[in-house]
């Protein structure tokens, strides 16, 4: 079924040079990227996302990172989207996190994971418009549709 979902890319991999590199692997991947914007994260987007730790001791600590710079937010659309990027992300702390995953490749901690990637439907539907309007994301073909996805899959995502 045709999902989209939320991505961040956070302060330490735009400050290790690393924005090309994530974008690069969600593009070979297949997802189509249907919303991409520079950001800053402001105390109450903070905690809105960051809601189920707001009690817990490192929140003061995510928050200061996570407002250390600016972060890229991006939406991705593709079949099964949600759980597909939760694959390429792998589990929050880098240094558990296997080879070829982004956190597997790029970090060694908890906090500083490279990238936030929704993890259900339910929290990815409110996490796309908690950073972005709906005239920030975009509809449009995309000319490797055909070769990404199979006859089967094409005319489950409804063409697109
Ligand atoms: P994310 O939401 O960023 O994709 O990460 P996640 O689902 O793998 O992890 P989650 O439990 O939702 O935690 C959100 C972010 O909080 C930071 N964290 N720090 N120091 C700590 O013990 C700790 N635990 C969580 C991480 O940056 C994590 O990605
Ligand atoms: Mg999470």
């Amino acid at each position: 079924m045709k999902e989209r979902t939320l991505i961040i890319i956070k302060p330490d991999a735009l400050q290790r040079n690393l924005l090309g590199e994530v974008v690069t692997r969600f593009e070979r991947k297949g997802l189509k990227i249907v919303g991409l914007k520079m950001f800053s994260i402001d105390d109450t987007l903070i905690a809105e996302h960051y809601e189920h730790h707001k009690d817990k001791p490192f929140f003061e600590d995510l928050k200061k990172f996570m407002q250390s710079s600016p972060v890229v937010v991006m939406v991705l659309e593709g079949h099964s989207a949600i759980n597909a990027v939760r694959l390429i992300v792998g589990p929050t702390t880098g240094r558990e996190a296997d080879a070829g995953s982004i956190r597997g490749d790029f970090s060694m901690s908890k906090g500083h994971n490279i990238v936030h990637a929704s993890d259900s439907k339910e929290t990815a539907e409110q996490e796309i418009y908690r950073f972005f309007n709906e005239d920030e994301l975009f509809n449009y073909q995309k000319l490797d549709f055909s070769a990404v996805y199979d006859e089967s899959e094409r005319q489950e995502l409804g063409g697109a």
